[in-house]
């Protein structure tokens, strides 16, 4: 499927509503809630079996991508912020928690996310640094050194403030 270009414009959801989608192991979305659906503007077959970045916004840094799948692939839960592209092009931004599926024999058999209203105070620090790393990715010619190098900055900036991802998230 085409990705959308951005409008510009900002779609929001209510306080009380969570965005659920379910993948496999790959990140191909296996279940999406009513509130996914009613806010990306696709249809639950439209979405079933898309890769999720289906909805990726063009101004989410890779870096955080690598992060999220190289912490969920180790076992581990990520929060993050992330702006998502609807159909149309609208944008909405989230607070994603995102978490391993076990299955019985102790394997990872695939991904879950719920996603709520992000504050937006955090939003006001999130938007730059997401900016600053979008510029350090796109001043690499090959996209590879460009992340590695997003990734550096953002390490690095958690060090300056003696957190790890999470914390940090949570302390926005
Ligand atoms: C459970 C789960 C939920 C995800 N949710 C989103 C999401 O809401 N938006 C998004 O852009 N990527 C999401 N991703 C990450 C995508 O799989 C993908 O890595 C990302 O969109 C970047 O695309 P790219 O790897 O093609 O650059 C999710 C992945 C998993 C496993």
């Amino acid at each position: 499927m085409e990705h959308p270009i951005p409008t510009g414009q900002e779609r929001t959801f209510a306080d009380h509503e969570i965005i659920v989608s379910k993948t496999d192991l790959k990140g191909r979305i296996t279940y999406a809630n009513q509130t996914f659906i009613e806010i990306s503007g696709y249809t639950e077959e439209e979405l079933l079996g898309q890769p999720h970045n289906l909805i990726r916004h063009p101004d989410m840094p890779r870096c955080v991508f690598k992060l999220l799948w190289d912490t969920i692939q180790a076992g581990e839960e990520i929060f993050a912020y992330v702006v998502n592209l609807c159909m149309n092009g609208d944008h909405y931004w989230v607070l994603a928690h995102v978490t391993p599926t076990w299955n019985l024999s102790g394997q990872i058999s695939g991904y879950h996310s719920s996603r709520r209203v992000p504050e937006r105070k955090a939003l006001e620090k999130v938007i730059p640094l997401y900016r600053s790393l979008k510029r350090i990715e796109g001043a690499s010619s090959d996209w590879r050194t460009g992340m590695q190098n997003a990734t550096v900055e953002l390490l690095s900036q958690l060090d300056a403030v003696g957190m790890e991802y999470d914390e940090y998230v949570f302390a926005l």
